[in-house]
């Protein structure tokens, strides 16, 4: 049964044939066909109803309640510890499962943790700040705009080249479901190659690529998603939320730039990535992961939540770096 998130917000149009859902961090139009509309508003006439959230639960607007112990197909526990600025004993007190002494419900601290993430992305503006700037970049000085893209897509080609070896843990002795971990390696083999295409356009071959240079947080990025996908599979499923993103837009922002530059064609290997991730709606991919988890301890939780909070301010921190860098050209 979903919940709602408590920044959720509902607007109608004046004639109620369309609402817009709206976060912080996502807003969704959806138009109301009239034979609908009864059945929809009998739904939110005390707030949320589960069945609304759940019709609504590919975007992330909602997060799942504790089961109760029989609902669990699956008996496990994982182990570990880190220390947090997040409100880890909110999230492990929303997270309790009845009854349970001491366990809690993956499902429901996975969809708490990302509310976290998203409330601490949301409100960095660097992240869509980077490609407005960018943008503002390629207008008064292409050559310097070439640049800064060469070096943005030398972290995602060093992420893709690494996404397998990061990933390959997770689907040996671990408590996750090893055939969806494997198909979802499978789906995420020879992105590298589509990346190094935009790079090859940009006038970086292969031999040249240690040129450019992989930020630390970069490294640092996909030692994290290792390390979990080693020894915590709940932070393994929010590491996996976290890289794949939440992305509603139709092309990735960086290829609209490029394709409007004088390098078109730089555009097309990163648009075809990012339009495989769309279509294999990778953004849900974490969520089907944590599905196959058993009740977990509060250990497992409070290492979710660090290891997540450290790899958002290593997200946080890249941006910022290449905001300040297309402000110094
Ligand atoms: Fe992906």
């Amino acid at each position: 049964m979903y919940r709602p998130y408590p920044e959720l917000e509902i607007q109608w149009n004046p004639d109620y044939t369309n609402f817009v859902l709206k976060c912080p961090w996502v807003s969704i139009e959806v138009e109301v066909d009239p034979s609908d509309r009864e059945n929809v508003l009998s739904q939110l006439h005390s707030g949320f109803a589960p069945e609304f959230l759940e019709f609504f639960s590919d975007y992330p607007i909602s997060y799942f309640r504790p089961r109760a112990l029989p609902e669990f197909a699956i008996q496990t526990l994982d182990f570990s510890w880190g220390r947090s600025s997040w409100p880890a004993d909110q999230i492990l007190e929303q997270s309790e499962i009845p009854g349970a002494d001491g366990l809690y419900d993956p499902q429901t601290a996975y969809g708490l943790i990302r509310r976290q993430r998203l409330i601490r992305e949301s409100s960095a503006k660097s992240t869509l700040g980077v490609y407005s700037e960018l943008g503002q970049l390629l207008d008064q000085n292409e050559a310097a705009f070439l640049q800064v893209a060469r070096e943005i897509l030398r972290q995602t080609y060093h992420v893709t080249s690494q996404c397998d070896f990061a990933l390959a843990p997770a689907s040996l002795a671990s408590p996750l479901d090893s055939k969806k971990i494997n198909s979802y390696r499978r789906s995420e083999l020879g992105h590298d190659r589509l990346v190094l295409r935009s790079l090859n356009e940009l006038g970086v071959r292969k031999s040249q690529l240690s040129e450019v240079m992989i930020l630390p947080e970069t490294a640092r990025s996909m030692e994290l998603l290792r390390e979990a996908a080693q020894h915590h599979p709940l932070a393994f499923c929010c590491l996996v939320g976290l890289f794949e993103g939440e992305s509603f837009s139709k092309s990735d922002p960086l290829a609209d730039l490029l394709a409007r530059s004088s390098r078109p064609k730089a555009a097309e290997g990163i648009q075809k990535h990012f339009e495989i991730n769309r279509d294999g709606n990778h953004a849900q991919i974490g969520e089907s992961f944590v599905k196959d988890l058993g009740p977990v301890s509060e250990e497992a939780i409070r290492s979710a939540i660090f290891m997540t909070e450290e790899a958002v301010a290593l997200g946080v921190a890249l941006n910022d770096h290449f905001v300040r860098k297309v402000r110094s050209c």
